[in-house]
């Protein structure tokens, strides 16, 4: 392959592969299941990307693995509705088109994990979206590094990684315990949110090992690795009781970081900004079919307010779930939105119209900010949704 024997584009693709595993002293390259590939969104790649994938889908080089996409820069059906333009979607739909050219499958969703790319406990992986990093290391017990967009692209066509780091048993092990304190009130996924983005700042790197969590599901985790990847670079946690790699790991000696109720506040504290926030949106990672019946709930009988929206973000495989069941036009029905295919982050944001996000994601919160013009700020669910509806108010789940 890297002599060109499988063609120009393999060929790249390894010479990316070894120059990183010479970078990172791999001694050799190990198969993988699965790939997973962000950098997808026009508004980030640009013009450059894009002929970068086409030039490689020329090539000829098709992926050997399952392989899927993140989120792309806009809603393939409702690219208009989100104030996107022409030039953009026509550029959004060739980089979409050079991919699957080489085999991917276009599910651009960052939770590939919920609509089929499900790799199991001890097998290898490239993944590239930092949230679905950690939720595959740590929850599944899948292996694979921090990959970017072009070397998770080459791992899928070549079929193989460099084994170093997180591919390798004993760099998986715990390097950081941090003891919850019971004061913090773990009780929503919002609030997982917030341990995950406080656990990132104070930590930064590593592998932290969670005691006093007790309980989480999907839904908690996932929101949680996806804060823990925004402030910090955390791509592995353990959590004692729920996660699989969590048993028989060695604690004597590793530091000690407790977080409690003021280091939650001070997390949460950092992404609220002033002002009235005019545009709710939920979807960071994309939303569960049970986050749908959750925010189809919520907005039940009521209306979103005039000047405001509600605009939810899913992947195309849990939004044809959700639709079946009426969720979807429960959300749309009270004047929200539900986009497939694309996230508050990786799309032209401020061509909304709106200027300040609420959100139960303290991943979107850390980043809209920087990527658009929009500010940003944080809450629980029923909080986020309740602040553009009609008469204001939280209502419940
Ligand atoms: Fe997914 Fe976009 Fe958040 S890719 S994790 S919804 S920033």
């Amino acid at each position: 392959m890297l002599a060109g024997g499988e063609g120009q584009g393999v060929q790249k693709a390894m010479q990316l592969l070894t120059a990183l595993g010479e970078v990172f002293g791999a001694e050799r390259l190990v198969p993988i299941t699965s790939a997973q590939i962000a950098g997808v969104s026009y508004g980030n790649i640009g013009d450059a990307g894009m002929e970068l994938l086409e030039d490689w889908a020329r090539s000829g080089a098709r992926v050997r693995v399952a392989t899927t996409l993140n989120p792309a820069g806009m809603d393939p059906e409702r690219w208009r509705e989100m104030g996107v333009g022409k030039d953009y979607h026509d550029k959004q739909l060739r980089i979409i088109k050079a991919f699957t050219r080489m085999g991917v499958r276009a599910t651009c969703t960052c939770t590939p994990y919920l609509v089929g790319n499900l790799p199991k406990r001890g097998e290898h992986i490239a993944w590239s979206e930092s949230s679905a990093i950690g939720y595959a290391n740590s929850v599944l017990g899948a292996m694979t590094n921090r990959e970017g967009g072009p070397s998770a692209l080459a791992a899928a066509l070549a079929g193989r990684t460099p084994l170093y780091g997180l591919h390798i048993k004993e760099k998986r092990r715990a390097t950081v315990v941090v003891g919850v304190d019971g004061e913090a009130g773990l009780r929503t996924a919002f609030d997982f949110s917030v341990l995950g983005y406080a656990v990132g700042r104070a930590v930064g790197s590593g592998i932290p090992f969670f005691e006093g969590i007790g309980r989480a599901d999907q839904d908690r985790l996932k929101i949680m690795s996806a804060a823990l990847a925004a402030s910090g670079g955390i791509a592995m946690f353990h959590i004692r009781g729920v996660t699989p790699e969590a048993r028989g790991q060695r604690l004597a000696g590793l530091e000690k970081v407790i977080i409690g109720r003021r280091e939650m506040e001070e997390a949460r504290l950092r992404l609220t900004a002033d002002g009235s926030p005019d545009l709710a949106c939920i979807g960071c990672p994309h939303c569960s079919i049970g986050e749908l019946a959750d925010i189809a709930r919520l907005v039940m009988g009521r209306r979103v307010a005039d000047g405001k929206g509600l605009w939810v973000w899913t992947s195309r495989g849990v939004y044809a779930r959700a639709k079946r069941r009426g969720y979807v036009s429960a959300i749309e029905a009270a004047g929200g939105r539900v986009f497939t295919d694309t996230c508050m982050v990786v799309c032209p944001l401020e061509e909304s119209g709106y200027t300040h996000m609420i959100t139960n994601s303290c991943k979107a919160a850390h980043y809209v900010p920087s990527t658009t013009k929009l500010k940003a700020t944080v809450a629980e669910l029923h909080e986020a949704v309740g602040s553009v509806m009609e008469g204001g108010g939280s209502g419940c789940v």
